[in-house]
């Protein structure tokens, strides 16, 4: 079991959302917390509450994480500051929920750097400390998306395979070369964190939309108990076995649940407004 506590935890986009219900929980738990987000005051404000709360230090930094030179500036500054990282949470992502053909080009862009490309630069950056020392833990915030496609996400979706396929890949590598790392692929249905406000689930009992923090806790007990998939709810890890089934079949189980319409009313943050601005307004972030 790999204790939380005394541990060095960094974040990707821990200003909001699951990002910073985890850099919290894990402060909570007496772990050593970086922040890092696109929205500086946001990640800042983030590590403040977490210090407050927790027993270890947090510090919080401005980046974006899809600028390779941004990671690698401030890579040298967290390790500076607190030395390597133990268990680090690629999580920062983005959405846009548009048609294939409604989506600029700059959009689709953004995706990739986001939510894929980001994960070479960070994980990039933190990887040798943890090979050399002999331990740690790498988390891939995917999604269901990442295992099954639906209309308004052929970036996101996509981006979110090249994150399944990109653990999995580096899962296997370690595996051979350092076998003592771990690594999660967490890969849940929508949640109630307002990226995806506005979409529907068909069968709330079978898919719900989750709870910030029942997916936070589910990711701790990954790392704690290092499992290598976390797949939420229980409906979406019986996706390979929907695979089986002729491409026709499979669609429209897909259809039949609801799948294929979930992303209809999508608003995504205008509904809810950017974490910033709402940490702005004083409200919840
Ligand atoms: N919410 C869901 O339904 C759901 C379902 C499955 C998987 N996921 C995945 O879970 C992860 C967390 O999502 P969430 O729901 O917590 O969304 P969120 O509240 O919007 O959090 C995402 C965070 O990432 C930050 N970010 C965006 N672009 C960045 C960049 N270039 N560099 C650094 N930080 C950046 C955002 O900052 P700004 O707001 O300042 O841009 C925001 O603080 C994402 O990878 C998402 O794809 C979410």
């Amino acid at each position: 079991m790999t204790t939380i506590a005394s541990k060095h935890v960094l974040v990707t986009g821990g200003a909001s959302g699951l990002g910073r219900g985890l850099a919290l929980h894990c402060a909570a738990l007496g772990a050593t917390v970086s922040v890092l987000d696109l929205n500086e005051a946001g990640a800042e404000s983030a590590a403040a509450t977490a210090a407050a709360q927790g027993a270890g230090a947090a510090a919080g930094y401005g980046c974006d994480v899809g600028d390779r030179e941004q990671v690698a500036d401030v890579a040298e500054r967290v390790l500076a500051a607190s030395g390597p990282v133990d268990i680090l949470v690629n999580n920062a992502g983005v959405v846009s929920g548009r048609a294939l053909l409604e989506l600029t080009d700059e959009q689709i862009e953004q995706t990739f750097r986001v939510n894929t490309l980001a994960l070479f630069w960070v994980t990039r950056a933190f990887l040798p400390a943890m090979i050399e020392r002999g331990g740690g833990h790498i988390v891939v915030v995917s999604s269901a998306a990442g295992l099954i496609g639906t209309p308004r996400e052929t970036d996101y979706a996509a981006s979110k395979f090249a994150a399944v396929g990109f653990t999995e890949s580096l899962r296997l590598e370690l595996r051979r070369s350092a076998p003592t790392l771990r690594t999660t692929t967490v890969c849940p249905f929508y949640i109630d964190t307002g990226m995806f406000a506005g979409v529907r689930t068909r069968f709330p009992r079978l898919l719900p939309i989750l709870h910030e923090a029942d997916v936070v806790e589910a990711i701790i007990d990954a790392v704690q108990f290092d499992k290598p998939m976390v797949q939420l709810p229980w409906m979406v890890r019986t996706l390979p076995a929907m695979r089986l089934l002729p491409v026709a079949a499979f669609d429209r189980l897909a259809e039949f649940f609801g799948l294929t319409v979930s992303m209809d009313e999508f608003r995504g943050r205008e509904a809810t407004g950017s974490p910033a601005a709402r940490e702005s307004a004083g409200g919840p972030v």
